[in-house]
C-alpha cells in the first residue's frame, strides 16, 4: 500500500536567526520555539552560550509541546538564508544610563552583525532591538543597504505594552481590552497617543481623571529605567515577546497594523528618520505606514521626540 501523503510535508519550515544570545535575544527564541512555526538560530560570539541556551529552549519542548528546532551558534553560517533575523546585540544599560549612553559601542556591534546577516541571508527582513533603538535602525539600513521596507525597529510594542498594564491596573480591567499605541521615539519623549487609547471601546478619558492618565504617561515613557533601577539591566521578557510578535506578523503575513520604528520620508510631519509609528507588517517587512490622527498637543510631542532622536542619530560615526 503507498504511504499516504502527510499534509504539509512538502513544506520546508521557514527559518529565524536572533543575533545575542543574551537575555532578550533568548526570550524572543525562546517565546519563537514555543510559537512551533519556524527552525530559530541563535547566534552569539560567546563560546557555549546560544548553544547552551538552544539547548535548554529545546528541552523545554517536551514539556510544553513544540518541536526542538533551535539552533545555537557562534558564527553565522547556520543562519544561511533566513527570513526574518533579529539583532539583539549589544550591551545593555546599567542603572543610570540612558540608553543614548550605549549609542557608540553598539553602532559597532550593529554595523558588524549587519555586514554578516547581510551575507548570509540577502533577503531577510531585519528587526533591529538594540539600543539605542532609534539611531540602531538607522546604522542596519546604511550598512545593509537594504530598503526602509525591510529594517525596522522593536519599541512601540513594548512600550505599548508597558502602558496597556498600566491603564489595566488603573481600570481594574483586562489588558486584552486595552487597546493603546505609543509612538514616536524609543526614549523618555515617546508619545502614548491617549486620544487612540480605549478600555473595552470606551475612551480612556472617559474611565479615568487627567492627573491619573499623565502619571501613566509618565511611568510609561521612563518604564525601561524603571527596570533598570531594580535588575540592575534592562528589562527582557517583554522586549524579547515583543521582537516575537513582530517576526510573527512577518512570517505568517498577518497584515498586523503594530507600533514600530520605521523610516520615516514625509509621514507624521518627519523626514529622513526611523521614528515609532503605526504599521502595517506582513510578508514583505512593512506594507504600509499608518498615519493615525494625532491631536494638536500629541503632534507637537512626536515633533519634539523626534528632536530628540535626530540628536542621537547625529552621533553615529563620529567617533569613528
Ligand atoms: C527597555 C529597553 C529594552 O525599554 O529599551 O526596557
Amino acid at each position: 500500500m503507498p504511504a499516504l501523503p502527510v499534509p504539509g510535508a512538502d513544506m520546508t519550515r521557514r527559518k529565524v536567526t536572533v543575533v545575542g544570545g543574551g537575555n532578550v535575544g533568548a526570550t524572543c527564541a525562546q517565546v519563537l520555539a514555543t510559537r512551533d512555526f519556524a527552525d530559530v538560530v541563535l547566534v552569539d560570539i560567546v563560546e557555549n552560550l546560544p548553544q547552551g541556551k538552544a539547548l535548554d529552549i529545546n528541552q523545554m519542548g517536551a514539556v510544553l509541546d513544540y518541536e526542538p528546532n533551535v539552533v545555537g551558534s557562534n558564527g553565522y553560517e547556520e543562519s544561511a538564508g533566513s527570513d526574518v533575523v533579529v539583532v539583539t546585540a549589544g550591551v545593555p544599560r546599567k542603572p543610570g544610563m540612558s540608553r543614548d549612553d550605549l549609542v557608540t559601542t553598539n553602532e559597532k556591534i550593529v554595523g558588524s552583525v549587519t555586514e554578516q546577516v547581510v551575507a548570509q541571508s540577502p533577503d531577510a527582513v531585519l528587526v533591529v532591538v538594540s539600543n539605542p533603538l532609534d539611531a540602531m535602525c538607522h546604522v542596519a539600513k546604511n550598512v545593509s543597504g537594504w530598503p526602509k521596507e525591510r529594517v525596522f525597529g522593536m519599541a512601540g510594542i513594548l512600550d505599548t505594552s508597558r502602558f496597556s498594564t498600566f491603564i489595566a491596573w488603573e481600570t481594574s480591567s483586562s489588558v486584552k481590552d486595552v487597546t493603546a499605541m505609543v509612538l514616536g521615539g524609543h526614549g523618555d519623549q515617546m508619545v502614548p497617543v491617549v486620544s487612540a487609547t480605549t478600555v473595552g471601546g470606551i475612551p480612556l478619558r472617559d474611565l479615568v481623571s487627567a492627573g491619573r492618565i499623565d502619571a501613566m504617561v509618565e511611568r510609561t515613557a521612563k518604564g525601561g529605567g524603571e527596570i533598570v533601577e531594580l535588575l540592575g539591566t534592562s528589562a527582557w521578557y517583554a522586549p524579547g515577546a515583543a521582537a516575537a510578535q513582530m517576526v510573527s506578523a512577518v512570517l505568517l503575513d498577518e497584515h498586523r497594523v503594530l507600533p514600530c520604528t520605521a523610516y520615516l520620508e514625509g509621514e507624521y510631519g518627519v523626514d529622513g528618520l526611523y521614528m515609532g509609528v503605526p504599521v502595517k507588517l506582513g510578508a514583505a517587512g512593512i506594507e504600509e505606514v499608518v498615519e493615525l490622527k494625532l491631536s494638536d498637543d500629541e503632534q507637537r510631542a512626536f515633533e519634539a521626540s523626534a528632536v530628540a532622536v535626530r540628536d542621537v542619530v547625529g552621533v553615529l560615526g563620529t567617533a569613528a
